[in-house]
Formats: C-alpha cells, sequence, structure tokens
C-alpha cells in the first residue's frame, strides 16, 4: 500500500466542525443527542499512525426531527395558502438573491470542504461552488422570462385564460455525494422559487459543506420554507415519506433509493418525482475516429473525479480494427495520469471518499480476471490509502460484473466490436439510457447511427465525452437513468404545473378581470412585467 504525503498546505487546513444545529421552521435547533462523526478519507498521522481524518460530527436525527421537518414544510405551504406559495415572484426572487449573495461569502471554507470530504481536486471545488452561484443566478433570469411570458390572456372559444405554472407543494429533496452542493442544489433551488417548500438532507459524503449555509437559508426564507436535517438516510427520509405529506420526491442517486421512497408513499399518484439515477454511459468508436481526441475523450469521461460521475462514460465499445491502437494509447494515458492530494497542483486522480470502494473496484477486476479479462496498464490496481489505479480491463464480456454493473469509479471495461449492431443492441438491452460518446467522421455512418441513438439515450455527445453542462441544456435519461428533465427551464417545469384561471368572456366576468388587474391584489391575476 502507497502513502500518499502528510503535508498539508495551511491554507487548506480546515479546524473540525462539530455541527449541532439544524434548522426546523426558521429556527436552528441545538441538538444534545446522539451524534455521528464525519471522517475524510484522506489520511493523516495521529499519534504516528496514519487513519482517516476526522473532520467533525453531524447530529443523528431521528423520527422525531424529521416529522417536525415535514409538518414545519407542510404549514408553510398551508395548502396552497401559505405565504411562500402565494407570494409574488419579485419577492420570491428577492429572497433567493438575498440567498445567494450571503452563499458567496462562505465559498473559501466550502471548496475546503469539498475537497476534505469527497476528494475532489482543487479546481474541479472552485468549478462546483462557482457553477452552483451561476445555476441559481440563471435560474432566477429564467424565472423572471417565463413570469414574463405568462403575463397575459388568451381568449379561445369565448373564454379569456390566464396561465402560468404554480406549485406543488412539499419536496423532500436528496442529492449525491460526487455533487453535493451543485446537484443537490439544482434541485432544491428551483423548487423553492416556483414556490415549494422543502425539506432537505445532504449527501453522506459531502455533509459538512452545506453547515456554513443554515443560516443564509434561516435568514434569506420566511420560516418553514427550507427544513435542513442531518442523519442517516434511512432515519431521516422513511418517517417523512410515509407521512403522505411530500408532493415531490428530488432525489439523485440509486434507483433502489428512490423506488424504496416512493413505495413509503400512502398516495403514490400525489407523488411526483424528479430523479437523476444510474447510467452506464457507452463510448462507440467507430474505424474512422481521431484516435488521438477519442483517447483524451475517454480519459475526461470515463476517468473525471475518478470516475466518480453519473455521466462517466463507464463501458467502450471500440471497433475490431482499431482496438490494439487504441487500447495501446488509452493504456497509457491512464497510467500518465497525476494521483495525489487534491490540492496538489495538477492532480487528476485523487483518494475515494467510500471507504469501501477500492475493494469493490479491486473484486471487479478479479471478477473480470478470472473471466478472461486482462488488465492493459502497467498500474491499473495498484492500491493506495483507499485509492485503487483504473485498471483498463480488455476484451470484457458480457458474464463480468464490471459489464453489468454501474461502477462509479476508477475501472474501465473495454469491448470490441464488428458489427454496430452490437454496441446497439447492448444499449437497447441495458437498464439504463442517459447518454452515449460516438467517435468517427464519416457522416454517412454517422447519420443513421445518431437518428437510432437519440432514440435508445438523451443526448449523443459527438466526438467528445459525456457530460451534464452547460446546465441550460437538458439533463435527463430514459429506463433506469432519470425521472423528468433538469436544466435551468427545464427544473422549473419539473417542479412546477401549468394552473390558470378562466372565464367566459362576457362583460360581468370582463369586469371582474379588469378590477383583478388595476387593483393588483392578486398575485397570480397579474400582467405586471418584471425586467
Ligand atoms: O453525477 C452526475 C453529474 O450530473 C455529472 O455532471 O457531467 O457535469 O460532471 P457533469
Amino acid at each position: 500500500m502507497k502513502q500518499l504525503t502528510s503535508e498539508i498546505p495551511n491554507e487548506f487546513r480546515v479546524e473540525p466542525i462539530e455541527q449541532r444545529n439544524y434548522l426546523i421552521n426558521g429556527k436552528l435547533f441545538n441538538w444534545k443527542g446522539e451524534t455521528a462523526d464525519v471522517f475524510s478519507s484522506i489520511q493523516t498521522e495521529v499519534n504516528g499512525e496514519r487513519k482517516p481524518t476526522r473532520l467533525g460530527s453531524i447530529p443523528s436525527l431521528g423520527e422525531e426531527e424529521s416529522l417536525a421537518a415535514v409538518d414545519a414544510a407542510h404549514q408553510a405551504y398551508e395548502r396552497g395558502q401559505g405565504l411562500w406559495p402565494t407570494m409574488n415572484v419579485a419577492a420570491r426572487i428577492k429572497c433567493m438573491e438575498t440567498f445567494v449573495e450571503k452563499m458567496k461569502e462562505k465559498r473559501e471554507l466550502i471548496v475546503k470542504l469539498l475537497m476534505w470530504e469527497i476528494g475532489k481536486n482543487y479546481p474541479d471545488s472552485q468549478k462546483e461552488f462557482d457553477r452552483t452561484v451561476e445555476y441559481i443566478i440563471d435560474t432566477i433570469e429564467d424565472y423572471k422570462t417565463m413570469d414574463r411570458e405568462s403575463a397575459k390572456f388568451y381568449k379561445e372559444g369565448g373564454i379569456h385564460a390566464h396561465i402560468r405554472r404554480g406549485p406543488l407543494g412539499v419536496v423532500l429533496c436528496l442529492g449525491p455525494y460526487n455533487y453535493p452542493l451543485n446537484e443537490t442544489f439544482c434541485l432544491l433551488i428551483p423548487a423553492l422559487i416556483m414556490g415549494n417548500t422543502a425539506v432537505f438532507k445532504p449527501a453522506k459524503h459531502g455533509v459538512l459543506l452545506i453547515t456554513p449555509l443554515l443560516e443564509a437559508f434561516q435568514e434569506s426564507f420566511p420560516a418553514g420554507v427550507v427544513n435542513i436535517l442531518f442523519g442517516r438516510g434511512r432515519a431521516v427520509a422513511t418517517p417523512i415519506m410515509k407521512t403522505g405529506k411530500v408532493d415531490v420526491l428530488a432525489l439523485i442517486g440509486h434507483s433502489s433509493s428512490a423506488n424504496a421512497l416512493q413505495a413509503l408513499h400512502p398516495k403514490q399518484n400525489r407523488l411526483r418525482l424528479v430523479l437523476g439515477l444510474e447510467a452506464k454511459n457507452p463510448a462507440i468508436i467507430l474505424p474512422d475516429a481521431d484516435l488521438d481526441l477519442a483517447v483524451s475523450e475517454c480519459i475526461a469521461g470515463t476517468l473525471s473525479f475518478n470516475g466518480q460521475r453519473c455521466t462517466a462514460l463507464k463501458v467502450i465499445y471500440v471497433h475490431e480494427n482499431i482496438a490494439e491502437t487504441f487500447n495501446r494509447k488509452y493504456a497509457e494515458a491512464v497510467d500518465a495520469l497525476k494521483f495525489g492530494l487534491p490540492w496538489e497542483d495538477g492532480v487528476n486522480l485523487t483518494p475515494l471518499p467510500e471507504p469501501s470502494k477500492p475493494d469493490y473496484i479491486q473484486a471487479l477486476i478479479d471478477d473480470a480476471q478470472a473471466k478472461g479479462a486482462e488488465i492493459l496498464n502497467e498500474k491499473g490496481g495498484e492500491r493506495y490509502e483507499n485509492f485503487i489505479w483504473p485498471a483498463v480491463l480488455f476484451p470484457v464480456t458480457k458474464d463480468m460484473n464490471v459489464y453489468k454493473e454501474e461502477q462509479f469509479g476508477p475501472v474501465v471495461p473495454v469491448l470490441t466490436f464488428k458489427h454496430i449492431d452490437e454496441p446497439l443492441d447492448d444499449m437497447a438491452e441495458s437498464n439504463y439510457g442517459q447518454q452515449v460518446s460516438l467517435f468517427g467522421k464519416d457522416v454517412k455512418t454517422l447519420a443513421p447511427l445518431i437518428d437510432t441513438l437519440v432514440n435508445l439515450v438523451c443526448r449523443v455527445n459527438l466526438n467528445s465525452s459525456c457530460q451534464r453542462g452547460p446546465d441550460v441544456y437538458p439533463f435527463t435519461g430514459r429506463k433506469d437513468s432519470a425521472v423528468s428533465t433538469l436544466s435551468v427551464h427545464d427544473a422549473l417545469r419539473s417542479f412546477s404545473i401549468r394552473t390558470f384561471v378562466a372565464s367566459k368572456d362576457n362583460a360581468y366576468n370582463n369586469a371582474i378581470l379588469q378590477e383583478l388587474l388595476d387593483t393588483k391584489k392578486s398575485n397570480f391575476v397579474s400582467t405586471d412585467y418584471l425586467l
């Protein structure tokens, strides 16, 4: 087992955070009960022994606090009569702007905690924070546009209609550990701005980085609009779902968690789902592909953040005529990556946040080798402190676990194909359908292939790796990969529903409508523009 240097530059050190507060109904409560320690998988020396670094602790909240949180959100929504769901758009935007300003003040600490808690490298941690701020600002702008476009009346078949998008109710928001700030806020922020109220529990890893924001949430939004809990997913989310008070389950994570939580809701048709789930995005490398480009994009696609991205390329199909060259170049490029601590210059690979992950990856490698695959790169499978060097496995066959499972970590299965129907058939059979990367040049081959692939997944990346961004583009998937669509604009739609006021076109009704508009007594019936 190789060791990492324990030299930690001063600017990247963090003091332990012993978090005791949680936010319910606008109040920060101080927890006196059981707590759970939070560790970084980055090891440091304590009394001459190298151990995972203790970063602090969080409350282990249970049923009582969870029920209080969902009640607070339910009360703040107040069956659609609450202050927040009926508030005018300008006032809701003001709250969001206040929040984003307060959030910006915490950038340095949150970026450091991203590195310690999930091992994300410094540039990517900074990007996660900045991208989230940008997402909030873009969401505000999009919401203004949506509001402007609704500030009018339609008249069809003798009926006037004033149509807007309205909130759905109480949202339970659960984010993933790989983007504990960005992906969680990409659910929470659009949900809130549309007038929903929320209960939010941070991910298992990447939890302390939410704690600097508790006061910002408390000070920016009316009581009960945002409620923040800490604890184990099962202990917190299970009682909340059982109440039937959740109208939207917003979750980025595994389909097994989403299925288990949905099943707990006593009135399942009342539950809207906004889910980002697993994927097994393939790269397909055609014989005429630019191989250097394919290699560099596959490196980014397979191994950015150690492959811990739902959009990561998780299986490579390379045409048999070019497999030897591609495999050699790709394996060399994997071994040329730099492994180190997140704050070191130029690191690509970093310790894995899940303590059990290296053993899981090792088991995938062992299974593949036992079934006939080889490790193509020299460093493949080398063990470090909570890290395992990405092994490029070839030739991979369908009976291997690394082919069947979403590895979500540093191991890369490579298969060859003779005919394009082979990867297409596999994709059609797969439980997943998020994205694909297609490498090639000849449009006669590409055109029919694109026309098929767009029906198997939701984004075909031509000569580039798969990714979610830019955040204005739709992010979704088929089958077990997603339910509903996220993007700056689509998320506002996902967390709302079209609702409208209709009235027959006659003098009696028209006078009432005119008075509603003139007196500005309704926040819904309004033709005011927000610039
Ligand atoms: O984990 C899944 C993320 O949505 C991936 O986002 O493609 O920007 O890394 P990304």
